[in-house]
């Protein structure tokens, strides 16, 4: 009989697709590893299904069940981890970051689990940052149990004893390339260990702002990849199962390439995956280009499209975010110039200090970053400042240039380069200036009333 005794008899054990048309003019094969062929739809099922069986041999959660099982999770893990407390009998509590898809929370609360809501840009440090919160939750609750992907060693122990022999065993030994986006790094610890032990070459895509790549750590818009890092951060907070030297080689994928991928994996391969698999699949084609046909790709797709229909798969919100243009014109960059640096004052500066740096207009206040790059992740932007407004205060109260700036700072409203103006003048409501978005970025501040009338 081919049964499973219970789902997660069905973890594991994914095909391997070739993408075929995506690829085309390139000599490699490349397969993707379709993760989202596991029971609870990503590649996330392996880790918490081995993380909870080592936890419950070691005693750390009751065998027989009746435990509560706790962890930090964008959405993936935690539904890996319901399907196992579910059948194991155990209970769910999950810290998500309150910047990921609703789909997801909606996802975790369907399979009986509790959700627990932080902000999601907070420093490591910070008791509510996601982390910390999961921490202390596990600590007070009776029978609680900390998952800890990010440090758990059952975590890339499960892909070198499953992801990687399955890439071997599927491809007849002749993989030579491995390709994988990196979030906690499980993934691509165990599987490329293994791998690498046969020869394979083994590859990172990285969103281009996460730090893991070298990149500053500013908020970008591929979700469960990658490594944000906010500024006020002091320690290290790098997750312990991620082993830098299993990769062979790092590319960077700025978000615009990988949402591209994304819908043309879903429109020209029949491939509906989440944004990872579009970065992970851009790095990928990048690499294929210097590969000849005698080699032989893979890439982890590691979880599905379903999960962020609202956001990659949404014109709306692409166009909102400034990823792509409106069908139809005018268009909102042709009434609102770029700038060659975006006027910025970090939060902290002192009043004085921002009248003496900015003569005049309005000036984009943000949370402290030492950044080279002359634009600034949308989610790091504090509000706006308007320099006269701010002269009047000082003017009139001296003893006050010392206020932090960011006490003074007013929401603005974003518009996307390529969004109509008829619609985005409708979002402006009341708000006194916009912020312009390319990629997700702002790159100028403007006064709202250019976009109205
Ligand atoms: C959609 C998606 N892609 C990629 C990853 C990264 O996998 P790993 O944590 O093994 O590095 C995750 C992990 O949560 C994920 O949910």
């Amino acid at each position: 009989m081919t049964i499973h005794e219970s789902v997660l008899d069905a973890v594991g054990e994914t095909p391997l697709v070739r993408l075929n048309r995506v690829t085309a003019g390139l000599a490699p094969a490349v397969y993707g590893k379709v993760e989202f062929s596991n029971p609870g739809g990503s590649v996330k099922d392996r880790a918490a299904l081995a993380m909870v069986r080592d936890a419950e041999r070691t005693g750390a959660l009751p065998p027989t069940g009746g435990g509560v099982i706790v962890e930090a999770t964008s959405g993936n893990t935690g539904v890996g981890l319901a399907v196992v407390a579910a059948q194991h009998g155990h209970r769910a509590v999950f810290v998500v970051p309150n910047t990921i898809a609703r789909e997801k929370v909606t996802l975790l609360r369907a399979y009986g689990a509790e959700v627990v809501e932080t902000i999601g840009t907070l420093p490591r440090e910070h008791p509510r940052h996601v982390k910390n919160l999961a921490a202390r939750i596990a600590e007070q609750t009776p029978g609680g149990w900390y998952a800890n992907q990010y440090d758990n060693p059952a975590n890339p122990r499960v892909h070198e004893l499953t992801t990687g022999p399955e890439i071997w065993r599927q491809t007849d030994g002749r993989v030579t390339h491995l390709v994988s986006g990196i979030g906690t790094g499980g993934t691509i610890s165990g599987t490329g260990r293994f791998l690498r032990g046969h020869g394979v070459v083994v590859v990172g895509a990285d969103p281009e702002a996460s730090v893991y790549g070298g990149g500053d750590g500013s908020p970008y818009y591929v979700e469960s990849v990658g490594h944000y890092r906010h500024p006020d951060t002091r320690g290290e907070d790098s997750p312990q199962v991620y082993d830098p030297a299993v990769v062979d080689r790092m590319l960077r994928v700025p978000d615009r390439e990988s949402l591209r991928m994304t819908r043309r994996l879903a429109h020209e391969e029949g491939l509906l995956v989440g944004g990872s698999s579009g970065c992970a699949v851009a790095a990928a084609l990048r690499l294929a280009e210097e590969l000849g046909p005698r080699d032989l790709v893979v890439v982890i797709l590691p979880d599905s499209g379903r999960n962020y229909l609202s956001k990659y798969f949404d014109d709306g919100w692409l166009t909102r975010l400034g990823f792509q243009d409106a069908a139809a014109g005018p268009r909102v960059r042709d009434r609102l110039p770029g700038a060659a640096r975006l006027p910025v004052a970090p939060g902290g500066t002192p009043l004085a200090e921002v009248l003496r740096a900015h003569r005049e207009g309005p000036v984009a206040v943000v949370v402290a970053r030492e950044s080279g790059d002359p634009t600034r992740s949308l989610p790091e932007v504090l509000g706006v400042v308007r320099v006269e407004a701010l002269r009047a205060v000082v003017d009139g109260e001296p003893g006050r240039a010392d206020e932090d700036v960011a006490g003074h700072a007013v929401p603005a409203t974003a518009v996307g380069a390529g969004e109509a103006v008829d619609s985005a003048a409708a979002r402006l409501g009341p708000a006194e200036h916009v912020l312009l978005l390319v990629d997700g970025r702002v790159v100028a501040v403007h006064p709202a009333e250019l976009l109205r009338g």
